[in-house]
């Protein structure tokens, strides 16, 4: 199926994590209502200018979505013109998470939850900076199940300082009792002018380690795949038909639609724009019925085959068996499924690699 996605940025968070470098603001929660009506306008004159397809999928992603006064946040999606049976999900932080807010987005037409768990064990949460503990997650996902939001995903962080291997497999193990339907789990990243970047330049904090990252990745995927929910992307576990059809949507480089600061839009041309970065510029733009983009780009030719095979080998369908370099398959890092070529589990650890030998073969070839 060709679908339309929709994705709303929502650049609010109460406190700043130590290694995000999304865009996001802990100072700016007075804006709230006018950035919501922002979207809103944004929405509209899309469609009054159209044509614009139906969305398939929609999700509100941050920052912290769940901060918004759910009537803002169901405000946006009325706005959104969507199928029956579109997947709508929003990304939520535990601690902000209450009955009464899960109930209005589901009368407001939210599909599918989605959690930043981050860990299960409290010292590692802590020293990535959370604001919640492991009793959060619990009640959250109590309160999901409760007001009949079957599907939800749960994003775990792994190689956070001071976690042990038996803290991941404990964080794997307490997650997967609460039984997900979907699970991200990344490895903990450094992004240049984070705290957590100076932190680790200052010798405060001690830098991830890529020997105990894929040691962890390995876990995850044993863990997971064991527990019915085989891998789908390389950072993605989903009980099958589960999977998050919005990110499937990224990765077959079809079209989506940025609404909100530093979301990102991409047509079937290969253009490829993003919206300004903060939400005052975001607001003043809209108020003015000037165009909120700050860029774009466009990814066509070659350079469009290559960005699509480089996201297909990073999903389970892989890429078709002509494509690849033989040496992919005979080193171990991946194998022939039905005509397709996939990656192994040490493939998926050297995704960097596989891609660039990918790419190699095929121009070469
Ligand atoms: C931008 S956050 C938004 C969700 C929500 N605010 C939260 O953090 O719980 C989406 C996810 O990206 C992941 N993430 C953010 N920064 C990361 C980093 N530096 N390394 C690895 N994962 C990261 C986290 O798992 C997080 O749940
Ligand atoms: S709560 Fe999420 S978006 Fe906000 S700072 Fe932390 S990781 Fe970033």
């Amino acid at each position: 199926m060709v679908g339309f996605g929709v994705y709303v940025h929502v650049p609010f968070c109460e406190r700043r994590c130590d290694y995000c470098d999304f865009a996001t603001w802990t100072d700016r929660h007075h804006l709230m209502e006018a950035y919501a009506a922002a979207c809103v306008t944004d929405l509209t004159r899309r469609y009054d200018r159209g044509p614009v397809p139906v969305a398939t999928s929609v999700f509100f992603g941050g920052g912290t979505p769940s901060l918004l006064p759910a009537e803002l946040l169901v405000g946006i999606l009325a706005a959104v013109r969507r199928r029956p049976d579109a997947e709508v999900t929003v990304e939520c932080n535990p601690d902000t998470v209450t009955p009464e807010l899960l109930a209005a987005y589901r009368a407001g037409g939210v599909t599918r939850l989605s959690f930043g768990v981050q860990s299960m064990a409290r010292h590692v949460l802590s020293a990535l900076g959370r604001t919640h503990d492991p009793a959060s997650v619990e009640l959250a996902v109590a309160a999901a199940r409760e007001t009949g939001f079957d599907n939800f995903n749960l994003d775990l962080i792994y190689g956070g300082a001071g976690e042990t291997l038996a803290d991941w497999q404990g964080t794997l193990d307490t997650a997967l009792a609460l039984d997900p339907p979907h699970v991200s789990a990344y490895a903990l990243t450094v992004e240049p002018g984070t705290p957590l970047a100076r932190r680790i330049g200052a010798g405060e904090v001690t830098a991830p380690d890529d020997d105990d990252q894929a040691e962890k990745y390995l876990a995850a995927d044993a863990a997971l795949s064991a527990a019915g929910r085989p891998w789908y992307e390389i950072s993605n576990w989903a009980r099958p038909g589960l999977e998050c059809r919005h990110n499937l949507l990224y990765w077959a480089q079809g079209e989506y639609l940025g609404i909100g600061c530093a979301a990102h839009g991409h047509t079937p041309a290969g253009r490829r724009w993003w919206n300004v970065r903060t939400p005052d510029r975001y607001i003043a733009l809209i108020g003015q019925d000037a165009a909120p983009e700050g860029g774009h780009e466009l990814v066509v030719g070659p350079d469009r085959d290559q960005e699509a095979a480089m996201l297909a080998l990073r999903t389970r369908d892989g890429v078709p068996g002509g494509l690849v370099a033989d040496s992919l398959v005979t080193d171990g890092l991946a194998e022939h499924r039905h005509g397709r070529v996939v990656l192994t589990p040490a493939g998926r650890l050297l995704a960097n690699e596989a891609t660039t030998r990918l790419l190699g073969a095929s121009t070469s070839g």
